[in-house]
């Protein structure tokens, strides 16, 4: 199904069996990120890229007024009037597609009686924003649709306002961003505060291998809830002192050194991640651009560690997953990607050695754990985009 064409052809024989009309196809894909983790809820910096894994959508209007939604995937189909979607989530997959409806709708957008069809890739669960690109995608479909246009920066505000708002889950702005802006053999480096980016050229001798824990991650999991709720404590703590501190992208080492001993223990070691993490980004984005490929290994491993024992948001086997990457042939750098307690590690490899590499790495973790990994060899690819 990975065929776009194949796709148009199911949506057409669900939906158009004998009229003429159109069906427009979309993609918008999953990321990894290179590093900056839970710094985006606190207006700092992120550095994903779009991945080879995405979300296509297939849309056509309709004439009998419904909203008609399938997902290939669980080849399942809800429909509801046109002019009453439901208003809350229901923990089913439609809330994805029916969060951003709502929430297109609430900013002007009429949404007439459409039928979309879903179909993706993103490994669900694997912390590789596979909402996000049925976000995106359901969204630039829509717009599609309509004919509109909205900036990329714009559209995924409101896709995170889609899962913010009406899914309600509590995420950043970085997965939306980079579905939605993405561009192929690029790393974006996202200032989540007023949203400017600069894009970072990925070598071509350098191969993003994915490799998955198969450990489950969940955004709406209690775990990224309460690392937000930490952070956000001791943001709140620092600025009674300094209140030019909105977010902890304001605050520096300096203020944690000065007032970090009122902070409660472990929201003090989750401000010390935000605040070395921005800065490990930002130089991380500088070593990609100038090509020091051993500079941004030497940070994303750094940021690991402070991802696993500070953030304390890694788990076992994420942390087995990394320190196993270390000694194999053609290793920049590896950490965990994503939310965290669980999902993937994001290896970068020299492309001649990627295939060996990411073999042994396999093998050493079904050894070490006894579970079976998914690892994927990917390279960074655009955002969302139509197919013609
Ligand atoms: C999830 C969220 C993002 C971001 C990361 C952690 O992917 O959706 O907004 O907070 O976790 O960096």
């Amino acid at each position: 199904m990975k065929d776009p064409a194949a796709l148009r052809i199911l949506h057409q024989g669900r939906y158009h069996a004998a009229a003429q009309i159109q069906t427009q196809i979309f993609a918008a894909p999953g990321r990894v990120n290179l590093i900056g983790e839970h710094t985006d809820y606190a207006e700092g910096f992120v550095m994903p890229a779009a991945i080879d894994f995405a979300t296509l959508a297939a849309i056509s209007p309709r004439t009998d007024g419904q909203i008609v939604l399938y997902a290939e995937n669980f080849a399942e189909e809800r429909s509801y009037p046109a002019g009453s979607l439901p208003a809350a989530a229901t923990g089913h997959w439609s809330d994805y597609p029916l969060g951003v409806l709502t929430i297109l709708s609430g900013a002007g957008y009429q949404i007439p009686p459409l039928s979309l069809s879903l179909w993706g890739d993103v490994p669900l669960g694997s912390g590789l924003s596979s909402s996000a690109a049925v976000e995106v995608a359901t969204a630039t479909a829509v717009l599609g649709l309509l004919g509109a246009e909205i900036p990329g920066p714009q559209l995924a505000r409101l896709c995170q306002r889609a899962e913010n708002e009406f899914v309600r889950a509590n995420c950043g702005i970085m997965d939306q961003f980079i579905s939605a802006n993405g561009k192929e053999n690029h790393a974006l480096l996202l200032d989540c505060r007023d949203l400017s980016f600069r894009l970072a050229p990925i070598p071509q001798n350098v191969a993003l291998v994915i490799a998955n824990t198969m450990v489950k991650h969940s955004v709406a999991g209690a775990g990224y809830t309460t690392r937000r709720a930490e952070v956000e404590e001791a943001c709140a703590i620092l600025a009674t002192h300094r209140p030019e501190i909105k977010f902890l992208r304001d605050a520096t080492p300096a203020d944690l050194a000065a007032w970090g001993h009122e902070i409660p223990p472990n929201s003090l070691k989750r401000a010390r991640h935000v605040i070395t993490e921005n800065l490990r980004t930002v130089a991380a984005a500088d070593a990609l651009l100038r090509n020091d490929l051993a500079e941004l290994g030497r940070l994303m491993h750094e940021a690991h560690i402070s991802y696993s024992q500070d953030f304390e948001g890694s788990c076992p086997e994420a942390d087995t997953m990394v320190n196993l990457a270390q000694d194999l042939p053609g290793l920049i750098g590896a950490r965990l990607t994503g939310g965290g307690f669980g999902g993937c590690t994001i290896n970068l490899v020299e492309k001649q050695h990627a295939p060996t590499f990411a073999a042994a790495l396999k093998e050493r973790y079904r050894q070490s754990t006894g579970i079976h990994p998914e690892i994927h060899i990917c390279h960074a690819s655009a955002g969302a985009h139509p197919i013609l």
